[in-house]
């Protein structure tokens, strides 16, 4: 089984290259395949939900040729099924676009129960009012979702709760609607932005993505295009908090600086350097962290996404520190993993973490719970004394590609290894 070794205490210090943004991705591969003609995706990111995405794609008919390992061509003109139910499917979040898009495009689609991180209930709730007030049936059954129509009918529609997919979701099957759709109090991340860019680019025409109200007015059909997904804030923000942990120097590059400007506030108040240019932040930490307070929230909120690398940077800031989690119910499991390492913080309630400061973390054997929480842990391992043996890296690597590479080029000492043997070869290499 795949692990990390690390030794921690060298501060990381360099440029790093940010890839594309995987939530980004997904949902537009789910949109490529509403055209029958062809796309060509660039900035992809190598990582594991892109693949499990992909094959889900190929297994329903749908030709897809990964020309690089950044670029994708895709051609859904011969989908052969509507129902999605690989098991690769039941454990990513982002299958349940394929809803959205084949609502869209064939009036039907059927769809595994979406899983993804363990980090709350993650209904879905929203998706499936959004689908209906287009005019379509949806049950659960079998454990799949059953959407299907005779005519998908434009709407106005208000989310209860402020929703990245369902935002996206209902923003697909819309895009084929007849009429206007009004989605009012929608998510604005940049990757919804990125998402609508996309559809208009292959002819569709929707309104005010970014903002809380999108107005969608339904085309016929979708044509194909050429398209560079957006780059990945938070593999940009995990770098640059990588940099405040270690108390190092270093700059992100290929980021849009805007998607980054709450995780830069915080940076900035908890004493580090932050500059920005075009397409790069640089982050130096030449200072001892401060305490600060922190509430997660929709975009342009503090990203929930970057909960737990923020704690993780507090809980070695002098003094007391308070981190609320609101979007999602249970985003604090690496807090005991945490606390092996040295950390002083407790969760109160399931959505709060107060953290006292500690001087130092201590390495120590930990096992990633979820995706940011196992990159926030690494984070902690490199500015440990001692060494660390991280678990479970698979969650890691559904998110981030060449993680453990790219913190290698900063100057971490951080290796994969598999067996005991490679473990204790880390452990006499690095003394
Ligand atoms: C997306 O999840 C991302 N996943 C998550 O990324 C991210 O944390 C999240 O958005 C928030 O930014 C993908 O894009 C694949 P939501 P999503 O719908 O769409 C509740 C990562 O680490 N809700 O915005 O599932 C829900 O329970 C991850 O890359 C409903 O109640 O998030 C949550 O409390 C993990 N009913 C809140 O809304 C619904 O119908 C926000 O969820 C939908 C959501």
């Amino acid at each position: 089984m795949e692990q990390y070794a690390i030794k921690g205490g060298n501060p990381l210090v360099g440029d790093v290259e940010i890839a594309g943004a995987k939530n980004a991705a997904l949902p537009i591969f789910a949109a490529a395949a509403m055209t029958d003609e062809t796309v060509y995706i660039d900035n992809i990111p190598d990582v594991r939900d892109i693949d499990v995405m992909l094959d889900a794609m190929r297994s329903i008919g749908v030709v897809v040729k990964r020309i690089s390992r950044h670029r994708v061509m895709i051609n859904g003109g011969n989908i052969h099924n509507v129902t999605v139910e690989s098991d690769g499917c039941k454990k990513i979040r982002g299958s349940y676009y394929f809803l959205g898009a084949f609502l869209g495009k064939y009036k039907g689609a059927e769809v595994v129960l979406p899983g993804g991180c363990d980090i709350g209930s993650r209904g879905i709730d929203q998706h499936l009012k959004g689908f209906r007030a287009l005019g379509a049936e949806v049950i659960i059954e079998h454990g799949l979702v059953k959407a299907r129509t005779k005519c998908l009918r434009g709407s106005h529609i208000y989310m209860d709760k402020v929703s990245v997919g369902a935002t996206i979701n209902v923003m697909l099957a819309a895009t084929l609607a007849e009429g206007m759709t009004i989605i009012e109090n929608c998510a604005k991340e940049p990757h919804v932005v990125d998402v609508a860019n996309f559809l208009n680019s292959c002819g569709a025409n929707i309104k005010g993505a970014g903002t809380d109200v999108i107005r969608i007015r339904g085309v016929e059909r979708l044509h194909g295009t050429e398209y560079a997904i957006i780059p990945d804030q938070i593999e940009a923000g995990t770098f640059m908090f990588a940099a405040a942990v270690t108390k190092g120097d270093v700059t992100v590059k290929n980021v849009i600086p805007k998607h980054l400007e709450s995780v830069t506030a915080k940076l900035l108040e908890i004493g580090c350097e932050v500059e920005e240019a075009d397409d790069c932040i640089r982050v130096v930490a030449a200072k001892p962290l401060a305490h600060t307070q922190v509430r997660t929230l929709p975009y342009p909120g503090f990203p929930t996404d970057m909960q737990p690398q923020m704690t993780v940077a507090l809980a070695l800031a002098k003094g007391t520190s308070i981190v609320t989690e609101s979007v999602f119910e249970n985003r604090f499991k690496y807090v005991d993993e945490l606390v092996r390492m040295g950390g002083d913080v407790k969760v109160e309630g399931g959505d709060t973490a107060i953290i006292d400061g500690v001087e130092k973390y201590t390495g120590a054997s930990i096992t990633v719970p979820d995706l940011r929480g196992g990159a926030a842990l690494v984070i902690a391992a490199l500015a440990a004394e001692g060494c660390s043996i991280v678990d479970n890296i698979k969650y890691i690597q559904r998110g981030y590609e060449d993680f453990h590479i790219k913190l290698q080029n900063l100057g971490a000492q951080i290796e994969m290894v598999e067996t005991d043997k490679d473990v204790q070869k880390f452990r006499l290499k690095v003394g």
